[in-house]
């Protein structure tokens, strides 16, 4: 992928400062009023639909398109699979609180027993295994649909995940902020570049996406994929894109850069499933 940058942006670069001492909750605050600043004219909630909340041209095709969206089919599937009973007569539904019902704005959380990020995904699988059935494939497929139907359950919900006060949550947390802003890959680029510096700008044709709101709408019927994919197929996507080599979903690194990620889009709501490009 070819990347056209304009020279004044550099200037942009210097106004975003990382404060490492920041708590999660002092980061979150300076991250979301940067683009609140940036794009006065945006309301806040307008974020959780991406490069749509940005791009007006786009923003028409996009609308024209969900009037029959590409991932209904999907979403039907995913909502027969979530009430399918396990061969031990057991259903999803008794893995979840609420019955797995309007519970997506929950994750990713911090599992403190364990010490590790729990993402909706990889709660689906430990809930199969937990009834004896083998886990789905990670990146698309069964385990995209079934998590589309979940998000879909929490239309309108804010996003609230939360740290625990614990050393390993906080640990986690900063994990995920520094893969964050650390750059990667040979064309040297990394997250914060394109989705908070660049954010509104065109990398080739395409406008650079806010990271504020890009959590709410996974998992994503991308069109280049003809599929539903979840959020860490899509990371793997902007690291190829950068020549770094893509890590295994539900890695430590990818759950805790979900973590970070998504506490940033705390209070935006959900609204996934969504279609992109
Ligand atoms: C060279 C620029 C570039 C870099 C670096 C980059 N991305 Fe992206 N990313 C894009 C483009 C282009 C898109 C598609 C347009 C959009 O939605 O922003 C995109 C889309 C995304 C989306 C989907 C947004 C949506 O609404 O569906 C996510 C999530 C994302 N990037 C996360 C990341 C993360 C995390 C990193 C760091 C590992 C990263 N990106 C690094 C260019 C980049």
């Amino acid at each position: 992928m070819k990347i056209f940058l304009n020279p004044f942006v550099f200037i942009a670069l210097i106004a975003v400062t990382v404060n490492v001492m920041a708590t999660p909750e002092e980061d979150k605050k300076t991250f979301q009023q940067f683009y609140s600043e940036r794009f006065s004219n945006i309301d806040l909630d307008e974020f959780s639909n991406g490069v749509y909340a940005l791009d007006k041209d786009a923003r028409s095709q996009w609308e024209a398109m969900s009037d029959f969206p590409p991932y209904e089919d999907a979403l039907e599937e995913g909502e027969e699979l979530f009430n399918t009973p396990f061969e031990n007569g057991n259903h999803y539904a008794s893995c979840f609180q609420n019955d797995g019902q309007n519970i997506r704005q929950n994750y990713p959380l911090f599992d403190t027993q364990r010490n590790t990020v729990v993402t909706l995904e990889l709660a689906i699988n430990e809930c199969r295994i937990h009834n004896n059935e083998q886990p789905l494939p990670y990146k698309k497929g069964d385990i995209a649909k079934i998590s589309a139907y979940m998000a879909s359950t929490s239309e309108g919900s804010a996003t609230n995940v939360s740290i625990p006060d614990t050393k390993e949550a906080l640990s986690a947390y900063q994990a995920g902020k520094q893969f964050f802003y650390t750059k990667h890959g040979q064309l040297n680029f990394s997250c914060a570049n394109c989705h908070v510096q660049y954010a509104g700008r065109k990398a080739r044709s395409e406008t650079l996406s806010t990271a504020l709101g890009q959590t709410t709408h996974f998992p994503v019927y991308r069109l280049k994929w003809e599929a539903l994919g979840t959020l860490h197929r899509r990371f793997d996507s902007c690291l190829i894109n950068i020549r770094a080599t893509p890590l295994e979903a539900q890695s430590e690194t990818y759950k805790n850069l979900e973590y970070f990620l998504s506490y940033m889009s705390n209070g935006l709501p959900i609204n996934g499933p969504a279609s992109r490009k």
